[in-house]
């Protein structure tokens, strides 16, 4: 794919305190890029509401295990925001299958489509890691849905490779995943 030129470099840098409506925007417009074109968008709608509300980000910027990054181009709104948690998986089944310990959880990973094919994400992912390491992380992980090709494609290029699967419920859907990581 060709690459496309952003005006810019991007910069990536931490949310603050009072930009939790401006992840909330970001995270709705970008979540249905991520899920497979079946699913109902009433889920979608409902997950919005509830996991990337602006109440939610505000918890995540103060919790102390949980980084929040920005992505962005200039002065310009943000392209996109990661989501890191700094504890061990909860489900045990996802436990058995990540490798790192300490590890970190890369739980969102997303950017607006302008921001696609443009090499944001990979200054994205170069600030995920190096946040992961100064956390003390041994690996990152990351659930992708399987349909979801491209992002697959840009975690490989990235240095990531499959330790597992897990699901992903969405409204009374079930959907497989696939768990990819790397060391940092
Ligand atoms: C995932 C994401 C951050 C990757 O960023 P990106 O800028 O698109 O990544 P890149 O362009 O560097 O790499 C994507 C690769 O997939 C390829 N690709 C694009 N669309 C594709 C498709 N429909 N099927 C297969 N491959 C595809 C691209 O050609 C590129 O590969 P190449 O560099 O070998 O040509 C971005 O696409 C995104 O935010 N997507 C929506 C949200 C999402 O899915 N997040 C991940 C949730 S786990």
């Amino acid at each position: 794919m060709a690459v496309m030129a952003l005006r810019s470099p991007v910069t990536v840098t931490p949310a603050q305190a009072d930009e939790a409506g401006t992840l909330a925007t970001l995270a709705a417009a970008t979540f249905p890029l991520a899920c497979p074109p079946t699913v109902d968008p009433a889920d979608i709608a409902a997950f919005a509401a509830t996991e990337l509300s602006a109440e939610r980000f505000t918890a995540h910027l103060a919790a102390p295990d949980t980084a929040v990054l920005l992505a962005r181009s200039g002065e310009a709104e943000p392209l996109g925001y990661a989501l890191l948690f700094d504890r061990p998986p909860a489900d045990p089944a996802i436990a058995r299958q990540v490798p790192y310990s300490p590890a970190v959880e890369v739980s969102k990973f997303y950017l607006l489509p302008a921001a696609h094919g443009t090499g944001a994400a990979t200054a994205m992912m170069e600030a995920v890691l190096s946040a992961a390491r100064d956390r003390g992380a041994a690996g990152v992980w990351l659930g992708v849905n399987q349909q979801n090709v491209r992002a697959q494609r840009f975690y490989a290029k990235a240095g990531f490779a499959q330790i597992g699967t897990k699901t992903f419920r969405l409204g009374a859907h079930i959907h497989d995943d696939f768990i990819l990581g790397r060391t940092v």
